[in-house]
């Protein structure tokens, strides 16, 4: 017996046909002597008959079947009667008088059944992934998956990149999370570390002449995981030779763009529009700002300067910043509810939430009115009016940026302010090459240790290192950083420069990344790059909450696989082979 259409392929075309479906029982009905299975696979789900008047040994065999048992029927294609069309199923207007069924394997009862709207936990969908791969939902957010992988092949191989495996087994590289480590039996007591990136050998790649590269690539990292994040991820990962940051974001856009309306039908407005890491700041209080909707933070130093209440005052002349945000209609927020704002501020790392109501006449409403004059902050605050509520965090800079940002996602949210059929792609430039890490008490890369500099803050390296611009940059879209690369550094000089400024000695530097100093001094070409994090891309696409959803066997908050019970004991035999031993307290 052969398959001659899948269960989502029937039309008023077939009326008539014999055909042969293969799949999965979905569901029954039984009307008293006619049965109805649904029968489904990727395609769709297809309803057979089995009428006890016309073929009761096939209509009682029918009558054994179980959901998931896997079935062959073949019959003839017939339109339904009036009163079972379904108009909301692709073939819902046919169904398959069944003459011969098989069941080709049994099932037992699943742990949930395979429908969208599952109510399992996810622990159990996890463990019984296959099962959860069933449902129709999942089969789609696969779908997706492969529909963008290939049009970025499509689009990329088109435009001269060539698709360059690089190596798992490979040496650590500095990205900034911690390592997955494998040790090595045929070298005792060394180990390889899985690739957080391809970074370094996309590099190697460019000084070997392959001009144009990309990779959908499988990057670990061992960090703690987020709703965004997972250990094991995948990028498409890019990098081309004798470019500028221009040319990179020129790809990046069209790229994502195209990859977007081919593989998901959504248009991105281009050209994205482009903030400044600084800007973004300043208006949005993070680097990967949700522009779907306003709420822009208010820079009210030049107001608290003046003003009586202490708190904002001290923080201004002690180099602080006093940010605001706007609510607009606020004033209808009652007390409970800005109690309840001042935790969730609280919770984001503040001291404290200062608010104010706006009245009538541009009265002022607070605890703290009596300290504040309303006539500044109406000039500061040209768009606000009477019924609006201002809200104030007061702190270092970047408390108050991560808060006000942070409150800005919540006010979003909860006011429901955030529109959810638009589409916010925008790039973030202009980053500080470097940080300071106050624990390790040094500079380090904001982004990784081989950005290169802004040419024009050259002179600055050794003055004024924090106010160094890097040739990096980032895609942002809907509030997720969805990729992030950057202008290498090619010459030698600069690169040593860079690691005497990070602290990294000659020696380290030749023993970590030896292999790509080396090959600097051979001639390296210019060139630069980025990485699309693909499972966060596709989150977006797939309108999912949760990146587990796109990955198709992701691993859990505690980084382990359900379904295998990965990571697992091994024997002792194998920990001998490799020389180790486990005996640190833990
Ligand atoms: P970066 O570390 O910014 O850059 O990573 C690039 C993109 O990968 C995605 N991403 C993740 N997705 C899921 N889970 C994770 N744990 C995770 N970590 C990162 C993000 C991010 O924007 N080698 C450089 C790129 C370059 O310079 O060309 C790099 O890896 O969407
Ligand atoms: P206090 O003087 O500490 O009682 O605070 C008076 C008001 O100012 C309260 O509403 C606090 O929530 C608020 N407040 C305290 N510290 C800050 C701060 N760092 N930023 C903004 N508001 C604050």
């Amino acid at each position: 017996m052969t398959r001659t259409h899948t269960c989502g392929e029937l039309t008023r075309t077939h009326v008539g046909h014999t055909v042969t479906l293969m799949g999965w029982v979905h569901g029954r009905r039984d009307h008293g002597g006619v049965l109805f299975i649904d029968v489904r696979d990727r395609y769709g789900v297809t309803q057979l008959v089995f009428d006890v008047e016309k073929e009761a040994s096939i209509h009682s065999q029918a009558n054994d079947l179980r959901n998931e048992y896997v079935i062959a029927a073949t019959g003839q294609v017939r339109i339904r009667p009036e009163e079972s069309l379904n108009p909301q199923l692709a073939t819902g207007e046919m169904e398959i008088e069944v003459s011969t069924l098989t069941v080709l394997n049994q099932s037992k009862t699943p742990p949930f059944l395979i429908e969208d709207d599952v109510d399992a936990t996810e622990s159990i969908r996890l463990k019984y992934r296959y099962l959860d791969l069933r449902r129709p939902r999942m089969q789609q957010l696969l779908q997706l998956r492969h529909d963008v992988t290939y049009h970025v092949r499509q689009h990329l191989h088109q435009r001269g990149f060539l698709e360059v495996e690089t190596p798992i087994l490979t040496k650590s590289t500095p990205e900034g999370a911690r390592d997955y480590l494998v040790p090595s039996r045929v070298n005792p007591g060394e180990f390889f570390a899985l690739p957080q990136s391809p970074q370094l050998f996309k590099q190697i790649l460019m000084v070997g002449g392959t001009d144009r590269y990309f990779q959908i690539a499988r990057c670990f990292r061992d960090e703690d995981l987020r709703l965004d994040r997972q250990p094991e991820f995948t990028q498409i990962d890019i990098e081309m030779s004798f470019v500028q940051q221009d040319d990179i974001l020129a790809l990046g856009e069209e790229l994502i763009a195209t990859v977007c309306k081919e593989a998901a039908g959504i248009t991105l407005p281009t050209p994205f529009p482009r903030l400044t890491y600084q800007e973004a700041l300043d208006r949005y209080g993070t680097d990967k700002p949700d522009r779907r909707f306003d709420l822009e933070l208010r820079n009210l130093n030049e107001v608290a300067r003046h003003v009586e209440f202490k708190v904002f005052r001290n923080t201004v002349e002690s180099g602080g910043l006093v940010g605001g945000l706007v609510v607009k209609g606020g004033g209808q927020i009652t007390r409970n509810q800005i109690d309840r704002l001042i935790d969730v501020a609280k919770g984001f790392g503040a001291k404290g939430l200062a608010w104010v109501k706006i009245t009538e006449g541009w009265k002022l409403d607070s605890a703290i009115a009596k300290f504040l004059k309303a006539e500044p902050f109406q000039h500061a605050l040209p768009d606000a009016e009477p019924g609006d509520l201002m809200l104030f965090i007061a702190d270092k800079p970047a408390v108050t940026y991560d808060v006000l940002g942070r409150l800005r996602l919540h006010l979003g949210e909860e006011l429901k302010l955030v529109d959810r059929e638009r589409w916010e792609p925008l790039w973030i430039t202009d980053f500080p090459l470097l940080e300071y890490d106050e624990g390790e008490r040094r500079y380090v890369a904001l982004h990784h240790p081989f950005t290169g500099p802004c040419a024009e803050d050259l002179p600055q390296l050794e003055t004024n290192p924090l106010d160094v611009r890097a040739q990096a940059y980032d895609m942002v879209l809907n509030g997720f950083e969805i990729g992030g690369g950057s202008i290498r550094i090619y010459q030698r000089e600069v690169q040593q420069k860079m690691f005497d400024l990070l602290g990294i000695t000659k020696d380290a530097a030749q023993e970590k990344f030896g292999f790509l100093l080396d090959a600097l001094d051979y001639g390296a070409p210019p060139h630069g790059g980025i990485a699309f994090g693909l499972d966060r891309l596709l989150m977006l696409l797939g309108k999912t909450e949760s990146i587990r959803d796109v990955i198709p066997f992701p691993k859990t908050q505690k980084a382990q696989c359900m379904m295998t019970e990965a990571p697992s004991a091994v024997s002792q035999a194998q920990l001998k082979d490799l020389r180790i031993k486990l005996d640190l307290d833990l």
